[in-house]
C-alpha cells in the first residue's frame, strides 16, 4: 500500500513497530488513501528549503508532532481544539493511517499532516528548532530484556529530538510499563537538552489537562496496568 522510506540511517536502525497492517482496506479505505494520502502526506526531501508552518494551507502560529499516533484519537482531538496549531502525525500502522484519514476528511480539518511511516528518517529532515510540542504516547512497550533495543525512547533518539525542539518547547511521554518508565528517565534525566518538570508523584500519575485519553491507554486500564505521564522541557 505505501512505499517504505530509507536513508542511511535507516538501515542501521532496529524496528521500533510491530505489525504495518491488520485488515486489507475496504473499497471506500483504498479511495481515501489513494486521493487524501497524497494531499496530506509530508514529503520529507521537501522540508529542509521551507518554514514548517508552509506545510499547512492556513496560518498556523506553532507545529507541534505526535509520533505513533495509533488510532489517532489523541492527534484528531488536539487538532481540533488547536486551529491555529499545525500538527503532524506520524504511524506506519496503516489502520491507523487510515483512521486518521477518515477523521480529518469527515471533520475538514485543515490543520493535520501525516508522515505514514517510521518518525525517524522525518526527525533527520526537519529544520532546527521547528517544533513547539512534541507528542510520544505509549510507544511500543518491547517489555521482554531481548527486545529492550528496540524501544523508540532512547539518548540518541533524545539527541534528534533536541535538535528539531525550539527551547522552551514540551516534550510528552506516557507509558504504562515501568521498565518503559525507567529507560525514559534514564535517556531524559541526564540529557543537557531536557530538564524533567515533575515535582512528586502526582505529576506522573496525573495526565495533562488536555489529555482525551487513547486506545491503547484504555487497554493499559482494563489490565490493571497503570499509565504514567512525563512532561519535558527542551531547555
Ligand atoms: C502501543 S501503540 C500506541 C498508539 C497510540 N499512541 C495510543 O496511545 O493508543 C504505539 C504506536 O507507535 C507506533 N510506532 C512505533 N514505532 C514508531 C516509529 N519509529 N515511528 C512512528 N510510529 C511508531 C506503532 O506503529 C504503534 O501504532
Amino acid at each position: 500500500m505505501m512505499t517504505v522510506e530509507s536513508d542511511k540511517h535507516a538501515r542501521d536502525e532496529l524496528r521500533s513497530f510491530g505489525r504495518k497492517r491488520a485488515r486489507k482496506p475496504s473499497p471506500r479505505q483504498q479511495t481515501l488513501w489513494d486521493a487524501a494520502l497524497p494531499r496530506l502526506r509530508v514529503d520529507p526531501a521537501t522540508l529542509a528549503d521551507n518554514p514548517l508552518p508552509s506545510l499547512f494551507p492556513a496560518p498556523v502560529t506553532e507545529v507541534w508532532l505526535e509520533i505513533g499516533f495509533g488510532g489517532a484519537e489523541h492527534l484528531i482531538h488536539q487538532a481540533a481544539a488547536n486551529p491555529d496549531v499545525g500538527l503532524i502525525g506520524c504511524e506506519p500502522f496503516e489502520d491507523g493511517v487510515i483512521k486518521a484519514l477518515t477523521a480529518i476528511e469527515e471533520r475538514g480539518l485543515p490543520n493535520v499532516r501525516l508522515h505514514p511511516d517510521d518518525v525517524r528518517p522525518l526527525l533527520r529532515a526537519l529544520p532546527p528548532a521547528s517544533l513547539t510540542k512534541v507528542f510520544v504516547l505509549f510507544p511500543d512497550p518491547w517489555p521482554k530484556a531481548r527486545h529492550a533495543k528496540r524501544r523508540l525512547v532512547s539518548k540518541t533518539f533524545l539527541d534528534t529530538l533536541a535538535r528539531v525542539m525550539l527551547p522552551g518547547a514540551e516534550l510528552r511521554v506516557a507509558t504504562d510499563i515501568p521498565a518503559y518508565a525507567r529507560t525514559v528517565l534514564e535517556a531524559a534525566i541526564p540529557h543537557p537538552a531536557f530538564r524533567w518538570t515533575a515535582t512528586g508523584p502526582a505529576d506522573w500519575r496525573t495526565p495533562w489537562p488536555d489529555w482525551p485519553g487513547t486506545r491503547y491507554e484504555a487497554k493499559a486500564h482494563r489490565e490493571g496496568r497503570r499509565p504514567m505521564f512525563f512532561t519535558f522541557h527542551r531547555v
